[in-house]
Parts: structure tokens; sequence; C-alpha cells
């Protein structure tokens, strides 16, 4: 059955840990979808993790639609949430109901924007009273790394996490379903956690998170340019995938690949006539 945004507000409700992990390309939603995560976030992170550049700045819109477009194909349960590239958003209201609009013209069923500035929340205000749901994003922003001097740890200060508390709760008044939070100390997580009534979903943000979000390609080992520190890797593809490779290397020059059982056959009669001519 299809998640909607209520089934994950009432994960808060129920107790029941949400999983949301990330995919960019139609196998991997698949295979995401069919193991029973909760949300599939199409994150901005595919600029660097799909695309290779070195942050999320220059995503671009239509970048993000052709993947968001082949994660939607390959999902039949999970909620699919698009993540809305830099200034895919933040230029005007106009533009950023647009742009969100898009995102759910193509089938996915809400988007996810980073911060909680005035502007911010009245842009919130104005996708959600068009009918867009959407997942807001406080702590570590990407699209802010500039501003916040590099990938850094956020509201590691009392008066720090008192504010990015007020942040979370402006997000849940101007009607965000839930709330991602990324690097945090625990502490943080827990405390914006306790107080909202929408559930969060932290990255980096200890467990007392009402959810857990990671990068797909982390996950699985896959993305080796670096390693967060708050990542687990439940697998070594990058690794496994290089080892394979190496295996069809030594096959292809050693005349071990294709065999007999990998290849085509003519019928004999027609294999007669061709030898004859
Ligand atoms: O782009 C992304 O992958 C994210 C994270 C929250 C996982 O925004």
């Amino acid at each position: 059955m299809r998640t909607t945004i209520h089934t994950i507000k009432e994960c808060k409700k129920q107790k029941r840990k949400i999983v949301a992990l990330t995919a960019y390309d139609y196998s991997t939603a698949k295979s995401l979808d069919n193991a029973g995560v909760d949300v599939i976030l199409v994150g901005d992170s595919l600029a660097q993790v799909a695309l290779g550049h070195e942050n999320t700045l220059s995503l671009t819109m239509d970048e993000m639609l052709h993947h968001a477009k082949a994660v939607v194909k390959g999902v039949k349960n999970a909620l699919v949430v698009v993540d809305m590239p830099f200034l895919s958003y933040q230029v005007s209201k106009k533009d950023a109901v647009l742009n969100a609009g898009r995102c759910l013209q193509i089938g996915a069923q809400a988007v996810k924007v980073e911060g909680a500035s005035k502007d911010i929340l009245k842009t919130i205000e104005k996708m959600i009273s068009t009918g867009i749901p959407v997942l807001g994003h406080v702590g570590f922003t990407p699209q802010s790394v500039n501003a916040l001097g590099g990938n850094r740890v956020q509201g590691k200060t009392a008066l720090a996490a008192k504010d990015l508390l007020s942040q979370a709760k402006d997000l849940q008044n101007v009607g965000c379903f839930a709330v991602v939070i990324e690097l945090v100390p625990s502490e943080v997580g827990a405390l914006i956690t306790e107080n909202l009534d929408v559930p969060t979903i932290g990255i980096g943000a200890g467990s007392d998170c009402d959810g857990q979000i990671l990068v797909t390609d982390d996950l699985l080992g896959k993305f080796m340019d670096f390693k967060p520190s708050f990542v687990k890797r439940y697998a070594e593809l990058g690794k496994n995938t290089e080892d394979a490779v190496k295996d069809f290397i030594y096959d292809v020059q050693n005349g071990k690949y294709p065999q007999v059982n990998e290849s085509f056959f003519m019928a004999e009669p027609e294999a007669e006539k061709l030898n004859k001519r």
C-alpha cells in the first residue's frame, strides 16, 4: 500500500521508526521499495554521488527531474520526496511553487526544502496551500555549505540548539509534515524530537529521532570518496564492483568469456551452408 504523508505522521504517534533512504535511479529505487523503506528521497546529494560534483550547489531543476522521473517509475509503495535544488525555491515564491509543482506532476508525493528563514517559511506556506506537501530540513543544510563554513556539526551550544528547535517548530507551524535534522549532537536531535508533534528524520542526529535517513550509496559502500563518521556501511559495493570488473577483464583477456552457454549458434544446416562457401 502506498505510504502517504499521513502514514508518516502516524509513525510518530505509533512510535514506529521511519526508515528513509536516497535513490537517483530506477533500479535502486525499486530495490529500496521492495525492501520496504518508508520514504525514498531523490536527494540533491545526487550532485555529488551520481554526477561527481564537489557539492550540491550546481544541480539544476532539470537534472533533478530527470532522475526523479526514473525513481518514481521504480516505486510502488514508498513515499517519494524530491529535494528542491539550490535556487529552485529561494529566488521567488512563484518559481518555488512552479518547480515544486513539476515534481508532483512527474509523480512524486512531496518535496524537501532546506532552512527555515522567514522567506523560506513563507515559500513553504505557499507550496502547502497549493497542495504540495513539504518536508523541512534543519541543522547542517548542504546548500548553505559556504555560509556555514564547511560540513560542520550544527547546534553545538545551548543557544544554537535552542535556535534549531525554534526553526524546527516554525517548520511544523507552517505545515511541514516532517523535519529532517542533519549533523547535530544527539541531545539536539532528542530535544527537537520531543518538542515536535510531527516526526523528525535524523541524519547524523542521534538515535532519538523518529526516523533515520542515509544516502544509499554511503550505506552500500558504493560512494568511496569519503565516509561521514555517522555512516554505517552495510555492504562494500564499491569494492565488490571493482573486484567483479577485474574478474571480467581477466576472463575477456584470457578467452574465458564468453563460453558456449553465453553464445548463440546457428541451426546446423545453416552452419554447414556457411562453411561450404
Ligand atoms: O540530499 C540528500 O541526500 C539529503 C539527505 C537528508 C540525505 O538531503
